[in-house]
């Protein structure tokens, strides 16, 4: 189960970052969530994804890795970019440092090509959040950050993008309008059903489309979650 493993794993890390093994039913789990997406995208191609959540801790980086790793073993081009300014922790899955990242490049401080760093997985690259900066906002409002979503659309299949949470930060307002679809994360049992729908209205506002919502956390035997978890995809923004 995604739960149990997440758990050992943590005990093991210390730090709860698990990028899951293929052939292992928790990936097997990541895997039908890219079944779902790709229906969902039959009559449109969707390529630009972003992760968010309601509050912290609900799973948003580690749902974006493990679903950008699926897409880079079924043969897709991908990359992750780590535009959780505030909070990111991209970087310790993939065990490479924070530096030359999304900061980094806005600021002139390195080249696009600097910025994408490699990873172990073929086909999948990361753009790390960077150089910590108390401003936020002008990162994500920049021109510089535009541009680079032009550029990256055409060189990757795939690109998924890790961001703070709705009801934390309006930092992602500034970006929506680049992001073909949102996927939201759920902590099963411990969000809070208002601000869950909080989120949602938020993100309505914000005229994005939302892909549909991941539940994480999810016991065993919560038949009521599992039935959720299915139901919940194909949550469209005029639904
Ligand atoms: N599907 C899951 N089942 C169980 N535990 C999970 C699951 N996904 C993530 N976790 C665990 O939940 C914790 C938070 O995960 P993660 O860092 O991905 O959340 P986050 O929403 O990105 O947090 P933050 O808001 O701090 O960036 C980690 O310990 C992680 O291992
Ligand atoms: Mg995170």
């Amino acid at each position: 189960m995604l739960s149990n493993l997440f758990k050992k794993k943590k005990a093991k890390m210390n730090r709860g970052e698990v990028l899951v093994a293929p052939n292992t039913h928790a990936y097997q789990n990541y895997a039908d969530i890219q079944i779902n997406l790709d229906f969902a995208s039959v009559d449109q191609k969707k390529k630009f994804f972003a992760i968010t959540s309601t509050t912290p801790g609900e799973g948003k980086s580690s749902t974006c890795v493990n679903i950008a790793q699926v897409y880079a073993n079924s043969d897709n081009k991908v990359l992750i970019i780590d535009l959780d300014l505030r909070r990111p922790t991209i970087h310790y899955f993939f065990k490479m440092p924070n530096s030359n990242g999304i900061t980094d490049y806005c600021l002139d401080k390195c080249d696009l090509e600097t910025a994408i760093h490699h990873t172990k997985i073929n086909n999948l690259d990361v753009i790390t959040a960077g150089t910590h900066t108390p401003y936020p906002n002008k990162i994500l409002q920049s021109h510089k950050l535009n541009s680079l979503f032009e550029t990256v659309k055409d060189k990757y299949d795939y690109i998924f993008v890790d961001t703070p949470p709705v009801l934390a930060a309006s930092d992602m307002v500034s970006v929506s309008g680049t992001i073909d679809q949102y996927i939201v994360v759920c902590y099963s049992g411990f969000t809070k059903k208002n601000e869950f729908n909080e989120t949602i209205s938020r993100l309505r506002n914000a005229d994005v489309d939302i892909a549909g919502v991941v539940l994480t956390h999810v016991k065993k035997h919560d038949k009521k979650a599992y039935g959720y978890n299915y139901y919940s995809y194909g949550y469209g923004k005029n639904k």
